[in-house]
């Protein structure tokens, strides 16, 4: 493992500006990744995108049709682009699009890779079948975090928690039935908007390794998530809380996946949704 230099930032130096070549985006047109390319913008980068879909540049930013899962079209997404931003992410999957892209970004001479991981990465053990049904998610996490580390590439991973995004579509979807089964856990959601902040400082500094976790402001059980999800939105159901089986289900129930210690999100669960009904 390399040495990681721990960045603890704001209120130092401003950030050094990149001018040589596009900052390329991975799932700059996701969730994290459509808030990082316009603050990439403001500080005055030029910004390639890569997806799966072709669409029209514009306003700085150009696009390249690529899928990291087959490798198809990552030479050209790589290419000139010295600092890779990879928020590009699915449920599955995640250490084989980490490695295309490392192999092609060392092909290219990139400098500075960033990556997205996950609060609990290293915590959540996968040690069965179900854990992997459930949350192999975190497993592929650590695993790409290990090839990016390992990579030869200078490097910077920051672990977040869960967006409040996902929380509302998690919400939204339990919340279709009429007895609400809600796993027995607890979540400290962060907003997307603060993860794409603190990434496009990492970018514009120096690789710093495994950098302090970003969680948000508050710790919630899951029920209390579904049910401030549902005061917001007039609905009314039965919540029944359920226990998952399995060993990375219980390191979740024993918090694995928090940072109370790293609660410097600002942004509350209450606030975002007030936002989304106003
Ligand atoms: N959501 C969370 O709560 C959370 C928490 C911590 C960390 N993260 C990490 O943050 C990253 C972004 O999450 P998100 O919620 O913004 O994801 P998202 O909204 O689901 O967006 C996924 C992005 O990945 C791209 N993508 C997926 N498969 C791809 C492939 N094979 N080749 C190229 N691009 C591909 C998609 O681009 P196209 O569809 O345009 O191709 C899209 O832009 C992920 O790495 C995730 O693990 C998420």
């Amino acid at each position: 493992m390399t040495t990681p230099t721990k960045l603890e930032t704001t209120d130092e130096e401003p950030p050094m500006i990149h001018e040589n070549g596009p900052i390329l985006v991975t799932g700059g047109t996701g969730t994290l990744g459509r808030l990082v390319v316009p603050r990439l913008r403001d500080a005055g980068c030029e910004v390639r995108v890569l997806s799966r879909r072709s669409r029209e540049a514009g306003e700085g930013i150009e696009f390249v049709t690529g899928d990291l899962a087959t490798t198809e079209g990552i030479e050209a997404a790589v290419e000139g682009a010295e600092i890779i931003v990879h928020c590009a992410g699915s449920t599955k999957g995640d250490e084989d699009k980490a490695l295309n892209l490392i192999r092609a970004a060392s092909r290219a001479g990139a400098r500075h890779l960033v990556f997205i991981s996950v609060v609990g990465a290293d915590k959540i053990p996968i040690a069965s079948g179900i854990d992997r049904a459930m949350f192999g998610y975190f497993g592929s996490k650590l695993a790409a975090e290990r090839l990016v580390t390992d990579s030869g590439l200078p490097w910077t991973t920051l672990r977040a928690t869960q967006f409040h995004d996902l929380i509302l579509k998690t919400a939204q979807q339990m919340t279709r039935m009429p007895v609400v089964p809600v796993p027995v856990g607890r979540f400290q959601p962060v907003d997307a908007g603060e993860v794409a902040a603190r990434l496009v400082e990492l970018a514009l500094g120096a690789p710093a390794g495994l950098v302090p976790d970003l969680a948000g402001p508050r710790v919630y059980e899951m029920a209390e998530l579904v049910r401030g999800y549902m005061r917001a939105h007039g609905k009314r159901r039965p919540i029944m809380p359920v226990r998952l089986p399995g060993k990375a289900a219980r390191a979740v129930r024993a918090s694995a996946n928090l940072a109370p210690d790293r609660a410097v999100g600002r942004r509350t669960w209450e606030e975002f949704l007030a936002e989304q009904v106003s």
